[in-house]
This record gives C-alpha cells, sequence and structure tokens, in this order.
C-alpha cells in the first residue's frame, strides 16, 4: 500500500495561485493527488506551481476560469473530467475582500465579495456533487464518492466590523456547507470547511508585514504567532484523506485560538 494518503485521486483547488491555495495544491500533490491549479489572474505563479507539484512526482494543470461565473466553473469541470476521467477532491478556496466601513459600502462592493466567496463556492461544489454522483465510491481510491472543502474564515463565527460584505460571505459558507453536507451524507459524500484564523497571504499584508502591525495582530492570537499557509495545507490534506472519512459537516477552526475571545484572558 502507498504511503502517500491520496495517491490517484485527482484534486482541484480554486484560487491556487498565491496563498492559502498555493499551499493547499502543493500538499495535495506532495500526498499523491493529481491537483488542477484554478487563477483568475497570475498565469506565470500557478504555471510555476503546475511545476513544482510535477516535479514532486504527481500530475499537475493550471485552468483559468472565474469561479462566480457559471460557464465559466462548467467548463473548467468539464476539462478537468474530460483529462483525468473525474474529481474526488474539491478545495473551494478562491476570496476576496472589498473591506469598507458599512454606511460607506456600495452595492458593487458588497456583490462582488458575495459573488466570489459564497455564490463561487455554490457553483464549484455543485460540480464537484454532480460529478461524486455520477460516478460513486472507488473502493481503490477512497472510501467516500467524494471530499468537498470549503474555505471559510473564524469571520463565519467573528463579527467584523468595516467587512460586514466578506464576514456575512463566510457565514453563509458555513451554512452552505452544513446544508449540503447533511444532505449529500446518505451518497457518501463528505463536505466540510476549514476556518483559517490570520494567516499571512497577500489577502492581509497589512495586517502582519509591519512589526507594528504583528503585534497588534498577535494581541488577538492566543498561540503568539501569525499562521501560515501551511498550517491550512496539513489540514487539508487530513480532511480530503480517508484518515478524517468519518468526519462530515464540521468547520475545522486552525486560528491559534483567534476564536477563544482572547479579550477575556485578562477581562470579564
Ligand atoms: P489570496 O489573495 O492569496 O488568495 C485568494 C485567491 O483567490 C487568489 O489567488 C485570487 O486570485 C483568487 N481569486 C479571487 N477571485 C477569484 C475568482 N473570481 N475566481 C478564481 N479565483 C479567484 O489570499 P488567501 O489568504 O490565500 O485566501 C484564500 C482563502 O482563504 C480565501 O477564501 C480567504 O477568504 C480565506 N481566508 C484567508 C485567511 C487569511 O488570514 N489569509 C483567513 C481566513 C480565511
Ligand atoms: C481574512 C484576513 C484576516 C483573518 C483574521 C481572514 O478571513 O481574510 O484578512 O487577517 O481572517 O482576521
Amino acid at each position: 500500500m502507498s504511503l502517500e494518503v491520496l495517491q490517484g485521486q485527482r484534486a482541484l483547488v480554486t484560487g491556487a495561485s498565491s496563498g492559502i491555495g498555493e499551499a493547499v495544491a502543493i500538499a495535495l500533490g506532495k500526498a499523491g493527488a493529481k491537483v488542477v491549479v484554478n487563477y483568475i489572474t497570475g498565469e506565470e505563479e500557478a504555471n510555476r506551481i503546475v511545476a513544482s507539484i510535477k516535479a514532486s512526482g504527481s500530475d499537475a494543470m493550471a485552468i483559468r476560469a472565474d469561479v462566480s461565473k457559471e460557464d465559466q466553473v462548467q467548463s473548467m469541470f468539464q476539462q478537468m473530467i474530460e483529462t483525468w476521467g473525474s474529481i474526488d477532491i474539491l478545495v473551494a478556496n478562491a476570496g476576496v475582500q472589498r473591506d469598507a466601513d458599512f454606511a460607506e459600502m456600495t452595492l458593487q462592493q458588497w456583490q462582488f465579495v458575495l459573488d466570489v466567496n459564497l455564490t463561487g463556492q455554490f457553483l464549484c461544489c455543485r460540480e464537484a456533487v454532480r460529478e461524486f454522483i455520477r460516478r460513486g465510491i472507488k473502493p481503490e481510491l477512497s472510501r467516500s464518492a467524494g471530499k468537498i472543502i470549503c474555505m471559510s474564515s473564524v469571520h463565519e463565527v467573528i463579527p467584523w466590523a468595516g467587512h460586514v460584505n466578506y464576514a456575512t460571505s463566510k457565514g453563509g459558507v458555513n451554512m452552505m456547507m452544513q446544508s449540503i453536507a447533511q444532505e449529500m451524507a446518505v451518497k457518501k459524500i463528505r463536505v466540510n470547511s476549514i476556518s483559517p484564523g490570520a494567516i499571512s497571504t497577500p489577502i492581509n499584508t497589512s495586517a502582519w508585514s509591519t512589526p507594528e502591525a504583528e503585534a497588534e495582530l498577535l494581541k488577538l492570537i492566543p498561540y503568539q504567532r501569525v499562521g501560515k499557509p501551511d498550517d491550512i495545507a496539513r489540514a487539508a490534506v487530513w480532511l480530503a484523506s480517508d484518515d478524517s472519512d468519518y468526519v462530515t459537516g464540521i468547520s475545522l477552526f486552525v486560528d491559534g485560538g483567534m476564536t477563544l475571545y482572547p479579550g477575556f484572558r485578562e477581562g470579564g
């Protein structure tokens, strides 16, 4: 038996040309999966990540698609299925912020974030589920018919002033994930989320890139370090593998304790 827990499985990671998606794509590849590196901008980065996955011994391909557009999502899945036969793992990771004080927030800022973060995950989850149901379980690959990992956030539970659109989208991801999980468990499809705390990536550079900003951020993190994309990638490999076969409908917080109400360490 192979030591690589995802040997022979086919994964698609959205928004994989940077940050958490990049780390997840590389980790899934190292665990033996073939990986679609989805991107919307950053073709060069996507190709570099594909090359790095290939160098680690797995197959990979880059596919450009805007996850908020139904036709683009459908043709991305079609291309993957035509090339590799099916899909076993979806990591719905692509996400954006468009921050604004609530009174100043435009409909465009609200809609854009909801379109990418929530509708984008809906479209990708639906295509994956359709294929999982069509194909069913292949016991030589996995005990389940398919695995979905939604990239949520601590802000699915922590309200976030100045980011109402973003926090709302992640709250929606949580209820969407649990509802799909409840509906699909009988089909042996597992659906879970990862809810990262502050992870140093391009989405939040201003929160960690200067010593002053980092010191402020650490006040919110009991474990006293800013997270790295690999912290999330390791959790993703576990949730995608049969090691978590009895786990469905959970949101796995990987946050150094950010959700532990750190203000109450001394207050209250
Ligand atoms: P990032 O900005 O490096 O990654 C987001 C990726 O999504 C980028 O590669 C971007 O090009 C892609 N993307 C944006 N719109 C897209 C679209 N319409 N179609 C396809 N791809 C699109 O930032 P990061 O941190 O790696 O974000 C990844 C996910 O992790 C996001 O869903 C984010 O909300 C979530 N997250 C990040 C945290 C952090 O502290 N970095 C904490 C909690 C959640
Ligand atoms: C946001 C980051 C933020 C982190 C912790 C994430 O969902 O995208 O900008 O640093 O939550 O607040």
